[in-house]
């Protein structure tokens, strides 16, 4: 059983998190950039498709960016690295202005590829846990009530 927890982002932190390992051994390279693939599908039905460019050959840019930082982050090549340098993620998704709403509706599609995925459960788990933790990272819009805090609140 795979524990698809939510856990809830405290604005501004930078939680530990572990890079996974098995499930890029599992799929292998070509497995896992189909798995990609399948991920932005289901971005473009969900609540968060306005955040992706509408054009498909934008679209497939932000697509094979994505698969390459992912195979790097779950230890093969650095194919990210090598193509754009070292990108801070966090400053990457600034200009997007992602609330807690989206990270969670983005952790949703991710559950939903991992549930059609043939993978072993622990594979499953391992990058679910790394999604959740590091998409923490990029949430960059407090929501209603942090917003309204004084700066110094925000312990
Ligand atoms: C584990 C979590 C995540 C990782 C590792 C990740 C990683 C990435 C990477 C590597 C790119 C492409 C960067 C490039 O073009 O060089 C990207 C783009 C993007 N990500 Fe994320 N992301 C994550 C979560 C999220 C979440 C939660 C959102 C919320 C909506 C999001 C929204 C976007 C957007 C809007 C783009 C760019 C689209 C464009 O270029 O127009 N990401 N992300």
């Amino acid at each position: 059983m795979v524990n698809y927890k939510v856990t809830t982002t405290v604005f501004g932190e930078r939680p530990d998190f572990k890079e996974p390992r098995k499930i890029l051994q599992e799929l292998g390279r070509d497995g896992f950039a189909g798995m990609m693939d399948r991920f932005y599908d289901i971005v473009v039905e969900s609540d968060i498709a306005n955040f992706f460019p509408q054009d498909k050959d934008m679209l497939d840019k932000v697509k094979k960016h994505n698969t390459k930082f992912f195979i790097e982050a779950c230890g093969g090549e650095k194919e990210y690295t090598n193509e754009m340098g070292n990108v801070d993620m966090v400053a990457m998704h600034k200009p997007f202005s992602i609330p807690e709403k989206a990270r969670v509706e983005w952790l949703g599609c991710m559950k939903e590829l991992l549930e059609e995925l043939s993978v072993s459960d622990e594979a499953k788990q391992e990058f679910w846990d790394y999604c959740e933790i590091f998409s923490r990272h990029l949430v960059n819009k407090p929501t209603d009530l942090e917003s309204h805090m004084k700066p110094t609140d925000h312990r």
